[in-house]
């Protein structure tokens, strides 16, 4: 059918009203991919909890070296202590949610809600979820000229000496205390604790003569029970590790039920962008999958967890679950920390 001069008109004006709206539409998804492609363009701060040199830092340290070659930026550790792990954890619920602020942190994400009424962040509501990480076995050690040299021999020493003994710890909401109350409750035994921001400076006290008994995990405590520098009376877990195989658990000696195992998770705050979060567990799976963040990892004691684990959902469902294991326990056993 002809088309008049006339209507060819409007049809031009037509094709260039629509320009603008074409245009503004590419430019959107232009500048949302150029976004996601940027991110990151400057380092990472992955947040610690715990005092540097301690446990969470040296799995932070391992893990967060390797991650930085899949980002391509450094993943750089900001160690904010207290509170049994809960001021780190606030922080990085409240940082903006752009990608570059995560935190790393285990268990206390489950157990603080409980412990602490008046927690400033919901580990359940506050945080978008990347990946579960490794999980790490537990250590009973005493100092090194603590009389007894073995489970059979602790626990009467320590039933006898409960009142001029004491057990150091990372705060309420570490699983230095954690462990600490299950062996305290296993051996039926009241014992002072002394706190401290970490395990590092626990087991420097431990080291040095001032505190008695530590129960720490393994990716700190190794190298030291290999060198005979602490009296060790058995791991934490369900079966012997692979990494100390010689070694008794304390469930095999006879505190049955004895199991601590700690697991770590990496968040972000809530409202992360996905393409951020999808790159950093990207970058968490690259670097787990590092022949010498493994090699190191298994010198250790930790495990990287299985792939189902290396997700979001993965961490999400079993922070819910621990949470609804530990709360009971907590509430009804009335340890509060504030
Ligand atoms: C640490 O890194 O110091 C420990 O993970 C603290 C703790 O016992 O929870």
């Amino acid at each position: 059918m002809p088309v008049s001069n006339g209507e060819r008109l409007l049809q031009t004006e037509n094709s260039l009203k629509l320009i603008p709206h074409v245009l503004v539409a590419a430019l959107a998804v232009a500048a949302g991919s150029a976004l996601a492609q940027a991110y990151p363009n400057r380092p990472v701060t992955l947040v610690v909890p715990f005092a540097a040199g301690g446990p969470t830092d040296v799995v932070a340290r391992t893990v967060g070296q390797a991650m930085s070659r899949s980002l391509g930026q450094s993943v750089v550790i900001e160690n904010k202590l207290g509170a049994g792990g809960t001021i780190a954890a606030g922080y990085v619920a409240k940082a903006a949610p752009d990608g570059y602020t995560i935190l790393i942190h285990h268990n206390g994400m489950a157990t603080a809600p409980a412990l602490y009424r008046k927690l400033s962040f919901n580990p359940l509501t506050d945080f978008e979820y990347v990946s579960q990480v490794v999980d790490v076995p537990m250590t009973m050690l005493g100092r090194k000229d603590l009389p007894p040299n073995t489970l059979q021999e602790l626990i009467p020493y320590v039933k006898a000496n409960a009142d001029k003994l004491n057990l150091a710890h990372a705060g309420l909401g570490a699983v230095s205390h954690l462990c600490g109350m299950v062996f305290r409750q296993a051996i039926g035994a009241e014992l002072q604790t002394v706190p401290y921001q970490g395990t590092a400076p626990a087991m420097n006290a431990l080291l040095g003569g001032q505190v008695d008994l530590l129960c720490d995990q393994t990716t700190q405590t190794i190298p030291h029970i290999k060198a005979g520098s602490v009296k060790f009376y058995g791991v934490t877990t369900s079966g012997r590790i692979k990494a100390l195989p010689q070694s008794p658990t304390l469930e095999e000696q006879g505190l049955k039920g004895f199991q601590v195992v700690v697991w770590h998770g990496i968040y972000a705050p809530k409202g992360t962008p996905a393409a951020a979060l999808e790159k950093i567990n990207a970058a968490v799976r690259f670097a787990l999958k590092d022949p010498v963040v493994q090699q190191r990892m298994a010198e250790l004691g930790a495990e990287i967890v299985p792939d189902a684990k290396l997700t979001p959902e993965g961490l999400r469902t079993w922070l819910q679950a621990e949470t609804d294991r530990y709360g009971p326990m907590i509430r009804s056993a009335g340890a509060f920390a504030d």
